[in-house]
This record gives structure tokens, sequence and C-alpha cells, in this order.
């Protein structure tokens, strides 16, 4: 008889790989599918998103940071260009090397790899399509079949002149001028790169604001930091066409409210207006698995309504990060092995990694007051912060909301230069329900940015001290 495995995981993205690699050290068999024809590891993430772009982030953080910083630092350089090639190269040399190390990690797991479509053929049963078709015997599937750029009517990607987020990591000559659709993370992050390397950046946003989502006072001020470094907006458009010629792409833009259409003449445009669930080809419907309208599948603590079909990360509800992919991903093969899976969906951080660095956790002003529940604010300039002084390194602040009862932090919101490593901070202390008198008597080093955390944990009770 052919081998049963306790787990096969389809997809081999942050939520399928975490799913093998726990199954292994809780002693489950487990196979893990993946159909990227490059045969490499990590999904959506180590491939075409988290790693590479921020790869490119980097590299042209350091550019920036030297054609306007250096000399005021008392640097003097001469001959500074980009190499684009190389830049790129060195982002493929980040993605080559993490995938490799997903692929090490899943062998010493013992997680059976497989290359092909997975198909659900059966309840317990699924289909390798690769170089040959096998058969995979198993009492429990998990679903982690990521997500995929949201199609935009009209505005057809082909991934040279008008590209997704995907094409937007190998553009192969730096865009005169590129016209980023939607003001999400993705256009800020991919637009903050190519506009650093000598882009004219348009960003045109449905809404009459960017980063929906994003605390209103946060992203405002963000709004500010990018206008000031360049990045232009058209805030309240909706794009309505496009065509191309040989070299320029032409978008047709009007008020979302309606009005007079305008031409907007660009190099390249960069469609990112979102992601959605992606369970092409997957067999769902063999099988009897619910999914929503919109594509997500549908769970309850990870399992579909069919009992043995489990389902994790971008595919499934809840923000569309790697992380989350990840904590899915373990609760899940906890509960497969009969254990107590949870993850508290509250308390996922958020980071967009522009310069500066956006970064939260927990609830924004507009939902407490939505919520009716009653808060207090503390805040902290970095213009106050010595560190941040120090560096000439100045924009932003950070934001304290806690319970105006029982000083329980709700939410933490922070703007400027390393936040995306420092909210980790208040995703710990609001993890053990802290209060912010919790964080303004933790003794936090000098000089840091961390302070500035401390500091508007202190406001929460009116006694910040530095500002
Ligand atoms: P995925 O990573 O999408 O993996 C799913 C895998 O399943 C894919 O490799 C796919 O090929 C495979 N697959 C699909 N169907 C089948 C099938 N039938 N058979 C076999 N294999 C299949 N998140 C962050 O937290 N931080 C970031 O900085 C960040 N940056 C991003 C930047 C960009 C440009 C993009 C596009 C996304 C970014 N994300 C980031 C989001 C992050 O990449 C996703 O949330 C994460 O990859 C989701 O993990 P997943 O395992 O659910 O799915
Ligand atoms: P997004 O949801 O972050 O932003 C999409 C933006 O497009 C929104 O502002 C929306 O209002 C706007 N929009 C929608 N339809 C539009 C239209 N027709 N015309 C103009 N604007 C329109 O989506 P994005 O940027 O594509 O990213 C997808 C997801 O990928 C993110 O939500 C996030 O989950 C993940 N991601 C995470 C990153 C991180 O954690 N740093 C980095 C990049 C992506």
């Amino acid at each position: 008889m052919s081998k049963e495995y306790d787990v096969v995981v389809i997809g081999g993205g942050p939520g399928g790989y975490n799913a093998a690699i726990r199954a292994g050290q809780l002693g489950l068999s487990c196979a893990v599918i993946e159909m990227r024809d490059t045969k490499k590891w990590g999904g959506t993430c180590l491939n075409v998103g988290c790693i590479p772009s921020k790869a490119l982030l980097h590299a042209s953080e350091l550019y920036e940071e030297a054609e306007k910083n250096f000399a005021g630092m008392g640097i003097k350089m001469s001959g500074l260009k980009v190499d684009l090639p190389q830049m790129l190269k060195q982002k493929e040399e980040a993605v080559d090397g993490l995938t490799k190390g997903v692929e090490f990690l899943l062998k010493k797991n013992k997680a059976d790899m497989f290359y092909g479509r997975g198909e659900v053929t059966g309840a317990t049963e699924v289909t390798v399509h690769g170089d040959k078709k096998q058969v995979l015997k198993t009492k429990n599937i998990v679903i982690a079949t990521g997500s995929e750029v949201t199609p935009l009517p009209g505005v057809d990607v082909d991934e040279k002149q008008i590209v997704s987020s995907t094409g937007a990591l190998d553009i192969p000559k730096i865009p005169k001028h590129l016209v980023v659709v939607g003001a999400g993370i993705i256009g800020l992050e991919l637009g903050s790169v190519w506009r650093r390397l000598g882009s004219k950046v348009t960003v045109v946003e449905y809404l009459d604001r960017i980063t929906p989502g994003v605390d209103a006072e946060t992203a405002k001020q963000f709004q500010r930091i990018l206008k000031k470094q360049g990045m232009e907006f058209k805030l309240g458009m909706k794009v309505t066409g496009a065509s191309t010629t040989k070299t320029k792409v032409k978008l047709s833009v009007e008020p979302a409210k309606g009005g007079e259409t305008e031409t907007i003449e660009a190099d390249n445009v960069l469609v990112c207006i979102g992601r959605r669930p992606y369970t092409a080809g997957l067999g769902l419907e063999n099988v009897g698995v619910k999914v929503s309208d919109r594509g997500v599948v549908e769970t309850d603590h990870f399992r579909t309504n069919v009992p043995s079909i489990w389902a994790i990360g971008d595919c499934i509800k809840g923000p569309m990060l790697a992380h989350k992919a990840e904590d899915d991903a373990v609760a899940c093969i906890e509960l497969i092995a009969g254990k107590a899976g949870h993850v508290n969906y509250d308390l996922v951080p958020s980071v967009i990694y522009s310069a500066p660095e956006v970064a939260w956790v927990g609830k924004n002003e507009e939902e407490l007051k939505e919520a009716g529940i009653a808060y207090k604010v503390g805040k902290f300039p970095f213009m106050a912060n010595s560190r941040a002084k120090t560096n000439h390194d100045t924009d932003g602040f950070v934001k304290v909301l806690a319970d105006a009862e029982t000083d329980k932090i709700l939410g933490v919101h922070m703007i400027g230069t390393n936040v995306g490593e420092m909210i980790h901070e208040a995703c710990m202390t609001m993890e053990f329900g802290g209060a912010s008198e919790d964080i303004a008597r933790t003794s936090h080093a000098h000089p840091t940015r961390s302070e500035a955390v401390r500091q508007a944990a202190m406001g929460v009770e009116g006694w910040t001290m530095q500002a």
C-alpha cells in the first residue's frame, strides 16, 4: 500500500513552508508541493515580494543617503552613480540565498518536496501535476496557495511597460516617469525605490487619502514626508484606461466622483490596487470546499467545511502578511497535532518599509472612536529624541493609545527611521495585556530612538519629560 502522510501542504510560501517545518518538529509526516517554475521555495514573499523589495529598498536608500546626506556628515565623494544591473543582481542573490535556506529547512525537518501544481482530488488525496503525475494520500490537507495581483480593468499588465509588483522589481532601465496606481503599501515602497533612483513618481489613488487602514494622523504625516521627498499624489482619482505605444503608456484618469478625464503619459505604470486569494486550478470544487464571493477560502480556526482540509495565509481572511501566514501555519499544524494552536489577530504588526518607515499594531484612533472606546493619547516627536537629533534624522513620531480608565495599551503607531524594529516592544507589552505605565517605567537605553516610545508612553499620563 502507498504511503499515507499526516499532512500534505499545497504551496511553499511563508504559510506552507512554516507549516511543513512545524509538522516535522511535531513528528508528523509531511509533503509540501510548490508549482513555481523556478523550483524555488518561499512563495511570493521570498521570490517576488518581501525579500526582493527590501533588497531594492535597502540599496536605493543607501544611494539616496550618499547622494543627499553624506556631504552634510563630512563625507566627501565623487563619481556616485547607480549601477542598475548590479543592484538587480544583488537582489537576486538575496532571493537565491534565502530560498535555498528554506529548502535546507524543509529537508532538515524531513518534509518530502514535490514540484508541480497540487490539485485536491479527494478529501484525503492530492494529485501533483509535475514532470509526472503523482497521487499523494494523506490524513490532512493544508491549503497555502497565497494570493495574486488584483487586476485593474482597462489597464492590462504586460510586465514590461505596465507592471505589477513583480515587474516593478525588475525594470531594466530607470523610468523617467513612473505612474503608480494605488497609494497602498506596494505603491509607496516600490514607488520610493524608483524615485530614489531618479524617476519622477506620480501616485494615483482612488480615495482622498493614502494607505487606508493606517491611523489617519500618521498617514497624513507620511504623505507630507513623501511629498517633501518628491513623490507626487493625485488623490480621489480613478484610472479608466491605458494605451501603449512602443515607449510610452498613456493613462486616462478622472476624478473618482466624476468629472473631466485627463491623460498622463508615463514610461512605466505600476498597478498595485491590492491582492486577492489565489486558488486557481486547485480543485476545491472537486470536494466542495467553501470559498467566499471574493475568493477567500472560508475557515473556522483554519479548518474548512471539509474536516480533513485546512487553509492558512493569504488565501484565508486576515491581513496578507508573511508573518501572519507563518502564525497561521504554526497554529494550524498544532491544531492538527491535537495541541491548542491560536493566533491573536489583534496584535499582528504592520510595517511599511519606506524611509521613514511606518509601523503600527492594535487599534488606530478612528477605530477606537467608532467603537466608542474612551482612550488617552501619548505622543512624542523624533525631533525631541536625542539619537534622532544626533543623526539629523528627525522626521516622525510615536503615538501610544491607551484605555482612558485602565491604561491598557490599545494601539501604537509610529513613523520614523527604524520603527519597523521598534514596534515589537509595543507588541510584546500588548500581548501581555500591559499598560502605558509599563513602558513608561521600563528603563530604555540612552541614546536610542526607542526612548521615543517610552516618552510617548509617559505622555498618556501627561508626564512626558523630554518635550
Ligand atoms: P505565498 O507566499 O503567495 O505562497 C503561496 C505559494 O503557493 C506560491 O509560491 C505559489 O506558487 C504556490 N501555489 C499556489 N497554488 C499552488 C498549487 N495549486 N500547487 C502548488 N503550489 C501552488 N508581507 C510582509 O509581511 N512583509 C513585507 O515586507 C511584504 N512585502 C511584500 C512585497 C510585495 C511586492 C508583495 C507582492 C507582497 C509582500 N508581502 C509582504 C506579502 C507577503 O508576500 C505575503 O503575505 C506572503 O507571501 C503570504 O504567504 P502565503 O504562504 O500565504 O502565500
Ligand atoms: P493595498 O491594499 O495596500 O493598497 C491598494 C491601494 O489601491 C489602496 O490605497 C486602494 O484604495 C487603492 N485602489 C484600489 N483600487 C483602486 C483604483 N481602481 N484606482 C486607484 N487606486 C485604487 O494593496 P497593495 O499595495 O497592492 O499591496 C497588497 C498587499 O500586499 C498589502 O495589503 C499587504 O498585505 C501586502 N504587502 C505588504 C508589505 C509590507 O508588509 N511591508 C509590502 C507590500 C505588500
